[in-house]
C-alpha cells in the first residue's frame, strides 16, 4: 500500500485553515476582544428574496409525492442550464446548454479538472495566486512554472513565448489581488494558448463586481477563446452561495485536444464521480437570474464593491499602494513600515482586532503584500477602517 507521496509535498495546512486556527488561538487568549474579519472572501449580505422564494417553492415540491424529485439530470437541471445561457447571451456570448456543467462551486471544480489532463504536463500559475490551483496540482503531481505578479505589471503577469506550459490558471478580476485583465492583455493569453496547443483554465469567479464596460466579464468575449479556454464560475460571491453551494463550468464543444472533446471528458468524469447540486439549490440559482433576482443580487454586489471602495480609499489616503478595490471585492497592498505579510497579520490582529490575509500564503510573490476581503458588514468594514487609521 502507497499513499499519494506528492501530499509530502503540500503546506501542512490550506491557507484558510491555518488563518483560522491563528485567529481562533488569538480570541482563546483575548476572550473580550472583538475581532473583525475581512480574511477569507465570505459573503455576509443574506440571499436575495427571488432566491429564497424559489427555493421555498422547491421545498413545497420535494414535499409531495407528485412533484418529488430524485437523482438530477447529470449536468445540472435544464432550467438552470438555459438560464445560464440566457445569462451569458446577454453579454453577447452564445453557449450550447451542453457547454455547461451546473456544480457545487469553481473550488471543486478548479480543483477537480485536473482529473481530464495528464500528470505530465505543465502548468503556469501566477503568483501570487488563489492556493487551490498550486495545491491541486502539487497533489497530482505536476510541474508547475511560476509567472511573477508585482508591483510593475500591476500583479498582471501577461504570457511569455518562450516560456512553454501545456496548462494555465488565469483569475480576472483577479484573487487575491483585485486587478483586472483587459481584453487587449487576455487576447495575448488566447494567442499564447492556441500557439502551444495549452489550454486556459479561467477562473471568474468575480465577474459580477466588473462595473467599468470595457473590461472583460468572461473570457469568451475574447475570439477564439472558445478553441482554448474552460471557464469557472460561481453563485457564491456574486449572489451569496458561499454556504448554499452552486456554481458552473463552461467546457466548449469546440475545445479539442489529442483528437478527444474536452467536454466529452469532463462529462465522463463528472458522472462518475459527482451527483449534482440539490434541486432546492439549482431552483435558488434559477432565480438568481429573474429580472428580480439580478436586480436584487446588484444592490449586495454594489454593496460590497461600496466597501471595498471605503477600504481603498483609506489606503489611498495613507499614501499606501494598492491594486483592486475597484471592479473587485478585494483590496491589495504594500504592507506599511515595510512589515513582511505575517508580520502584518501579527500586528493587525494584535493592534486592532482585525483579521486579513497575508499576501504571502498566496505565493512567495505575495510576500510583504496584504488582502482585505470587501465581504463584511458596513459596520464592521468602517471600523475596522477607523482601527487601521489609529495604528497606521
Ligand atoms: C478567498 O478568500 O480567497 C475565497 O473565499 C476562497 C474561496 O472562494 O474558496
Amino acid at each position: 500500500m502507497n499513499i499519494n507521496k506528492n501530499y509530502m509535498n503540500l503546506k501542512d495546512s490550506y491557507l484558510f485553515s491555518s488563518i483560522a486556527k491563528r485567529v481562533g488561538e488569538f480570541a482563546g487568549r483575548n476572550p473580550g476582544k472583538e475581532i473583525i474579519r475581512l480574511g477569507i472572501g465570505d459573503v455576509t449580505r443574506p440571499l436575495v428574496p427571488a432566491v429564497i422564494q424559489a427555493m421555498s417553492r422547491a421545498v413545497d415540491e420535494m414535499g409531495r409525492a407528485e412533484t418529488f424529485r430524485g437523482y438530477g439530470d447529470e449536468q445540472g437541471y435544464s432550467f438552470l442550464r438555459k438560464a445560464i445561457c440566457g445569462f451569458y447571451a446577454a453579454k453577447g456570448i452564445e453557449l450550447q446548454e451542453d457547454e455547461v456543467f451546473v456544480s457545487d462551486g469553481a473550488k471543486s471544480d478548479t480543483g477537480n479538472i485536473g482529473d481530464i489532463f495528464s500528470s505530465v504536463n505543465t502548468v503556469l500559475i501566477p503568483d501570487p495566486v488563489y492556493p487551490v490551483y498550486v495545491d491541486t496540482n502539487i497533489m497530482a503531481g505536476r510541474e508547475i512554472i511560476y509567472m511573477k505578479g508585482n508591483e510593475d505589471n500591476g500583479f498582471l503577469p501577461l504570457p511569455e513565448p518562450r516560456v512553454k506550459a501545456d496548462i494555465i490558471y488565469l483569475c480576472s478580476p483577479n484573487n487575491p489581488t483585485g486587478a483586472v485583465y483587459t481584453k487587449e492583455q487576455l487576447g495575448l493569453w488566447v494567442d499564447y494558448a492556441i500557439e502551444n496547443d495549452a489550454v486556459i483554465l479561467f477562473d471568474s469567479a468575480y465577474d459580477s463586481f466588473v462595473n467599468d464596460k470595457n473590461l472583460p466579464v468572461s473570457i469568451y468575449q475574447i475570439s477564439r477563446a472558445r478553441e482554448c479556454v474552460i471557464e469557472f464560475a460561481s453563485f457564491s460571491k456574486t449572489a451569496g452561495f458561499t454556504g448554499t453551494r452552486c456554481g458552473y463550468t463552461v467546457v466548449p464543444n469546440g475545445l479539442i485536444r489529442n483528437d478527444s472533446s474536452l467536454n466529452k471528458l469532463w462529462l465522463r468524469r463528472q458522472t462518475t464521480k459527482f451527483n449534482g447540486v440539490p434541486y432546492i439549490v439549482q431552483r435558488g440559482a434559477e432565480a438568481v437570474f429573474s429580472p428580480e433576482g439580478l436586480a436584487q443580487i446588484q444592490e449586495n454586489i454594489n454593496y460590497y464593491l461600496e466597501n471595498a471602495e471605503i477600504i481603498s480609499g483609506t489606503l489611498a489616503r495613507r499614501g499606501i499602494w494598492f491594486t483592486g478595490g475597484k471592479n473587485s471585492p478585494y483590496v491589495w497592498f504594500r504592507c506599511p513600515g515595510n512589515m513582511s505579510s505575517w508580520e502584518f497579520f501579527d500586528f493587525l490582529l494584535e493592534k486592532a482586532n482585525v483579521v486579513g490575509t497575508p499576501g504571502a500564503g498566496f505565493g512567495v510573490g505575495g510576500e510583504g503584500f496584504f488582502r482585505l476581503s470587501s465581504f463584511g458588514n458596513r459596520e464592521d468594514v468602517v471600523s475596522a477602517m477607523e482601527r487601521f487609521k489609529s495604528i497606521i
